[in-house]
Order: C-alpha cells, then structure tokens, then sequence
C-alpha cells in the first residue's frame, strides 16, 4: 500500500489544478474549450487515445462546438460538493495514477488483473422486492453475502489497484451493511445497481454521506414498458426516487435494458429528454441476454438493431448532456468480450463467474479460499477466456451458454450451471 504522505502529496496539488479547470469550465463557453484543449494535448502525449469515443467528443466540443460535452462536464462538477471532489481523487489518483501502475506492473509479472469486480450483494430470491420478467438473476440460490468475505474482496481489489466495484443482486438497497462496507472503503467507487423503488428521502441522504457511492438507476422506458417488465406502480418510484437525487445533487446513471419491445421508446427523444431533466449523467444501453429460470430470446433485439444503437449514441453525444454507452453483450455483434479477463462476477455465496450472463462456476474455486489472482489464473477462466478471445461472431460465453457447444466447453472446464 503506498504511503500515506505521497498520496496526499499527490492529491493536494491535483485537487487544486481540478478546482481551476471546474472554473475554466463553468466560467464560459469559451474558457470551456481551452480547458479541453489543454485535457485533449495532455491525452493525446499521455496515452495516444485516438480510437477512444471519449476523446473523438472532446476534439468535437473544441472544434466543431459541441456545447453538451460541455453541458455534461459542467452537470458533473455541479454535482454536490463531496461527490465531484471524491471522484477525482479516487478516479485520477486512486484508480488511474497509482492503481493503472500497481496493475500493469503485476501484469508483467505474468498475472491477469481484472480492472473492475461485479458484486451480486444478495439473490433476487433472498433480497429483492421486485420480480422482474427479463431478470438473469432469477434461479441463483437464495443467499446473502457474509460481511467478511465482501471485506475480504474489497480489501484485495484496492490491493491489487482496481478501486472499481459493481454491486449487482438481487437488490444492493436491501444489504443492510451496504452503508458499513461503502464507508470502510472510501477510496473505491462503488457502482450500484439498483431498481430504485427504495430511494426515499433518508435513503438519499445516506448516499450524499457517502460520496463514493454510485447508483445506476433501472428504467425499461415509461410507465408501460417498465410496468411490463418490472410490475406495476414501478416507473412512479423510480421517478420519485430520481427527483430526490436531482434535488440532492447525486451524479447517477440509468441503465436500461434493450429488447425488441422497448428499443423505440428508450431510443426516442422523449426519453433521453426525460432522463437529462432528471439530471442524469450518463446512459448506459445494456443489450437483454436471454439467461436465467425464464429466458426469452425473441426479447434479444437483432443485429440491425445494436447497429441502430451506434447511431443513438452519437445522436445523444450531440445533442444531451449525458454520457452514452453500450453493452453489447449477447448481441450477434460481440466479437470476443472481456469476461474474466478484464472483469469477473461474484456470487453472493462466493462462487465465481466470469460474467454475470455466463452462468456457469467450478465448484473448486470460491472467493471464500482463493484471492482474485487464483480466480484469474485458474483453469476454468484460462478456458474461459480462450473462447472469449476467439473474435467470432455469436460466440462469447454469454450469448449462447445453453447451446452445446458451449454447455460441452463449460462441462469440459469442470463447472456447473448456477442458475437452477
Ligand atoms: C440483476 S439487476 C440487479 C440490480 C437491481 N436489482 C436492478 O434491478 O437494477 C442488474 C441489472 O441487470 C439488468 N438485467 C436483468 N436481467 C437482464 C438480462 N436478462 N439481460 C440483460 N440485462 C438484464 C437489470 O435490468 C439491471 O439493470
Ligand atoms: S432485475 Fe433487479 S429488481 Fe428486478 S428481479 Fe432482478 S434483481 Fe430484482
């Protein structure tokens, strides 16, 4: 763990150099897009991002005026205090500066380091209050994760300087210690997905305490698409429970999942307008994998479709202050994917994963015994991975892991379906 006094030392400056570029940013248009100039001539000597999407926007908000990258930047550095002040300590100092070292140095030693874990915090069946129709969770054993194992996995991710965690479930709101683990480690971001029914005023004033903590807030479009998929009365909870972190100030996330059915909706103006006054700063377009006790795959939308979402994403990365992105998983179009490699998913009984659509786990390997390296370095994700990076269309461990091919490779590799 490196020391204390270096990283305040390296805090302190980069804290005061953010609190000038928040101003540059606020202060006008025109200051706006010298401040980006700057950002844009540092990546491009730091780390040659010429492909990054991201970084194709900032050149956009510099030269063709692309005022809702702008808008953006601004939503996130007037988001309350404590919020923006934590994120860039954690993601530019914790995460990118000292973690992105710590990590690729043990890559050269030969190790395979995740940069981010994905947590199911509890099961639908042991800790949800909806249940949905589209739900991959739904078939996993009732369990609750015991406290010392999700401190165990928390301390070892820093360790390994990751400071990213996903909470997945069943439902994170209804882990009674969320709050104890989010504050015993206030370096890591912690992403939290959530249905949002459960967002009421004391529950968003716990999150506002804890400025390290995310949520990505589940939506299936308006009232009808979300009341078919997620039950009725739903859409108004979530909206309510938006409202309260508008008023508060939380930087959050809508995630939606896409199929056939509510791919019109969720792509339409409407919406996007609906979800940037809500304050919103990002979307994330999560593509439906037919997985779990009830899968549908005339749900899955097609591959002309996940193209169509291309489009959206430079339509919305013109036109609203929030950031895009796109899940493709289980679409024809993923040509080999990051599953267990990049990132990993835990079960709340300490099982692993290799992604949560791929749901298969070794009976041998359990975040109870082993440390994140023995997950990564196993055979079972060593196989996992071969089929991940084998670059053909329709074959990542998600898409088909009913089909035979794929049910022999995960028998082959000694693990057994968790979904019952
Ligand atoms: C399993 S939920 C757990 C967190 C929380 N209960 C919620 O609903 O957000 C995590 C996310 O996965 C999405 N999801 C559920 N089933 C899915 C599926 N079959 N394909 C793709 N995404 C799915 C949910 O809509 C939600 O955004
Ligand atoms: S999607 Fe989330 S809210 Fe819906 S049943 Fe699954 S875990 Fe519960």
């Amino acid at each position: 763990v490196e020391h204390p006094l270096v990283t305040y030392l390296l805090v302190k400056p980069l804290y005061l150099l953010i609190c000038a570029m928040r101003l540059m940013i606020l202060a006008s248009y025109p200051l706006a897009r010298l401040h980006n100039l700057f950002f844009y001539c540092f990546k491009l000597v730091a780390n040659q991002p010429e492909h990054d999407r991201k970084f194709r926007l900032l050149g956009q908000s510099i030269w063709s005026d692309n005022r809702s990258v702008i808008d953006w930047q601004r939503r996130i550095y007037t988001s309350h205090r404590e919020a923006w002040r934590r994120a860039v300590e954690n993601l530019f100092v914790r995460r990118m500066l000292i973690g992105s070292t710590r990590r690729r140095r043990l890559a050269r030693q030969g190790h395979v380091v995740p940069s981010v874990i994905a947590i199911s915090l509890n099961t639908p069946d042991a800790g949800c209050n909806l249940t949905c129709s589209h739900c991959y969770a739904m078939g996993h054993e009732a369990h609750t994760m015991p406290y010392e194992l999700l401190q165990k996995i928390c301390a070892e991710q820093e360790a390994l300087g990751m400071y990213q965690v996903h909470f997945l479930g069943g439902e994170p709101l209804l882990y009674k210690r969320i709050w104890d683990i989010v504050a015993e480690f206030p370096h890591t971001d912690f992403l939290m997905h959530t249905n949002a029914t459960l967002l009421d005023e004391a529950t968003v004033a716990r999150i506002v305490e804890r400025p390290n903590l995310y949520p990505m807030v589940s939506l299936e479009g308006f009232e009808e698409q979300t009341g078919r998929i997620r039950g009725e009365g739903v859409f108004q909870k979530v909206e309510a429970g938006m409202t309260l972190l508008k008023a508060a100030r939380v930087p959050f996330m809508v995630t939606v999942t896409v199929t056939r059915q509510n791919i019109e909706e969720v792509s339409s103006d409407a919406f996007l307008d609906f979800i940037s006054e809500h304050r919103a700063v990002g979307i994330l377009y999560s593509c439906y994998v037919p997985v779990g006790r009830d899968p549908h795959p005339d749900w899955q939308i097609s591959d002309e479709q996940s193209e169509q979402l291309d489009k959206l994403v430079d339509h919305i990365s013109a036109h609203y202050p929030v950031m895009p992105s796109i899940g493709r998983n289980g679409t024809g179009r993923v040509t080999g994917c990051f599953a267990a490699r990049q990132y990993f998913h835990v079960l709340p009984d300490g099982r692993v994963e290799a992604c949560p659509f791929a749901q298969w786990a070794s009976g041998e390997i359990n975040m109870k015994t082993h440390t994140i390296l023995e997950v990564t370095g196993s055979p079972f994700f060593s196989g996992v991975r071969e089929v991940a990076g084998l670059g053909m269309p329709g074959v990542t461990p998600c898409r088909s892991s009913s089909e035979p091919a794929l049910k022999e490779m995960f028998t082959a590799l000694e693990a057994v379906e968790t979904i019952r």
